[in-house]
């Protein structure tokens, strides 16, 4: 069993990390090929009275950087079509990866090292702000999986889901014939217990305020003045609890590790918008004060 579970465990993780070896690193090494040339070009240039956007080789960079860049942005409506012909999704998000590390180098040499606070600069700032975010993405989707899957054991997410249902039905049993204020208790933990919650909240697993947890705290209040016979019946409640609190605690683990896998994307998709916007603004500002 253990054997089977690192076996699935190990090609789910080469699935995620297959779009970096795609074709033998094929587009790693296109990558690494454009940058030499790029630098060689650069250092071989001879530009009066300084390097920067305004030259032939600049002028050269700033075009394939904008190109790039608007092949990159393409990928989110080529995600949504779907095929696995010849230009697979792996092998376009593998061009877009190392395509996309090597607009550093590119754009860099295109500006020649001169940085200012303008709309230029931030155009410059928001394309490395989408390329710290996928990369982020990167690490993720490679990462991530296994972290899944460590996590959710040999359970389903149904499983999961149906453990905490369970338990709220034998907490419901164990506290018939409550008082009618200790089985208000009761009730927080039933109806107010929030499994995930917003993204936010799956995010940063922050679930102090936690309803079950809160009950059970009054609970265990409870039976430290309650009498024997009481006090038993509400030991049973409070163990069931404890049991949720532990089902919950491995669904939200679970729920939180995939609002990670989604949370660089709320990055990488505006500033893609942003810089798209700024990249405008900026080559129509420069043909304009030409
Ligand atoms: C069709 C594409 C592009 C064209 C025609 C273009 C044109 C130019 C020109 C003419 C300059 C020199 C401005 C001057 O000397 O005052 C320049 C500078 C610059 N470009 Fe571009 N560019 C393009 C793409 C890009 C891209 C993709 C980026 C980065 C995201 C970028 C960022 C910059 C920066 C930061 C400067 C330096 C501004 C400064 O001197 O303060 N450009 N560009
Ligand atoms: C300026 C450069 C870039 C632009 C404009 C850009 C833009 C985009 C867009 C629009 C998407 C589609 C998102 C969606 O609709 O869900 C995307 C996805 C992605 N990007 Fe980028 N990106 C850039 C650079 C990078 C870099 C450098 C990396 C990695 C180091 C990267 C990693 C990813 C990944 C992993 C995905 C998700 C692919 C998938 O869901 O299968 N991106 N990018």
């Amino acid at each position: 069993m253990a054997r089977s579970a690192t076996v699935s465990q190990r090609r789910r993780s080469s699935t995620h990390e297959s779009f970096l070896r795609h074709k033998g690193f094929l587009f790693l090494k296109v990558a690494v090929f454009v940058c030499v040339a790029a630098v060689a070009a650069y250092f071989f240039q001879h530009a009066r009275p300084r390097p920067g956007g305004g030259t032939p080789l600049g002028y050269f960079l700033g075009t394939v950087g904008a190109g790039l860049i608007v092949w990159l942005a393409l990928l989110g409506v080529r995600k949504r079509a779907v095929s696995s012909g010849h230009y697979s999704l792996k092998a376009w998000v593998s061009a877009h990866v190392y395509l996309g590390l090597s607009l550093i180098v590119i754009a860099t040499l295109h500006t020649g090292f001169q940085f200012g606070w303008n709309v230029h600069t931030l155009a410059y700032g928001l394309m490395l702000l989408v390329i710290a975010s996928g990369a982020i993405g990167v690490w993720a989707y490679v990462a991530l999986p296994a972290r899944l899957s460590e996590n959710r054991g040999e359970t389903t997410r149904k499983q999961m889901l149906a453990q905490i249902q369970s338990l709220d039905e034998l907490i419901h049993e164990a506290a018939q014939g409550f008082p009618r204020d200790t089985a208000a208790i009761v009730r927080i933990s039933l109806e107010q217990t929030d499994i995930g919650g917003g993204f936010w909240r799956r995010l940063f697993e922050d679930y102090r305020d936690c309803a079950n947890l809160r009950a059970l705290r009054e609970i265990e209040a409870a039976q430290r003045t309650a009498g024997a016979h009481e006090a038993k019946a509400l030991g049973e409640v409070a163990v069931l609890m404890r049991r949720k609190g532990d089902a919950l605690g491995l669904a939200r683990r679970q729920m939180h590790i995939t609002a990670l896998l989604e949370a660089w994307l709320f990055v990488h998709v505006p500033a893609t918008f942003a810089l798209l916007a700024a990249l405008t603004v900026h080559i129509v500002s420069v043909f304009a004060y030409w």
